[in-house]
């Protein structure tokens, strides 16, 4: 099993790269997507509808694969032999990161439901803010595969 991880790695790592990519599209693009919701949408209207229709696509269609894609590459990255070295600092900053990214994605399929139940009571500053949090966790996550420190 280890021979073949070692024999997929290259392949697996891009894989893991492409999968990170739209995972992390749908991340910054469905907070947005929130602040306009709240901030143009009544509840109950024509575009209260189409938002739910583009938010529901987007989580179901893209991130939720594109998680569970980035996650399994991911994972068997980490049992290739000799590709992560537990001692270092880096799989310790990276798997924290990782771990708030999986909660921030759970967080918006969470403020999806409101919207679809019309109990959204957050502004769209809320979403605003939130919307950096993926850009700084994309800072300590890249940083910490390639600087490796
Ligand atoms: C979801 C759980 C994740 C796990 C278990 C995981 C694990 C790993 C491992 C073990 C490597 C191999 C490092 C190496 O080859 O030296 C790797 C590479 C990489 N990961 Fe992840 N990762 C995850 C999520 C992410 C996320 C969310 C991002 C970006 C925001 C990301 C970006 C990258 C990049 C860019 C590389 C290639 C680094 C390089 O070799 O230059 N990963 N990942």
């Amino acid at each position: 099993m280890s021979d073949l991880l070692a024999l997929a790695y290259p392949y697996v790592k891009a894989f893991h790269i492409m999968a990170v990519m739209s995972w992390m599209a749908g991340l910054f693009y469905l907070p947005r997507l929130f602040v306009h919701h709240t901030e143009q949408a009544e509840v109950g209207s024509e575009m209260d509808r189409t938002f739910q229709m583009m938010e529901q696509k987007l989580l179901r269609l893209i991130m939720n694969p594109a998680m569970i894609a980035t996650w399994i590459a991911g994972l068997c990255l980490v049992f290739t032999p000799g590709i992560v070295d537990w001692s270092s600092v880096w799989p310790w900053t990276k798997a924290a990161a990782v771990l708030v990214m999986t909660w921030f994605h759970h967080w918006l399929g969470l403020r999806r439901k409101d919207f679809v139940a019309g109990t959204n009571t957050r502004p769209g500053r809320t979403y605003r803010m939130m919307n950096e949090v993926p850009t700084l966790l994309m800072i300590v996550i890249v940083l910490s595969v390639v600087v490796k420190f």
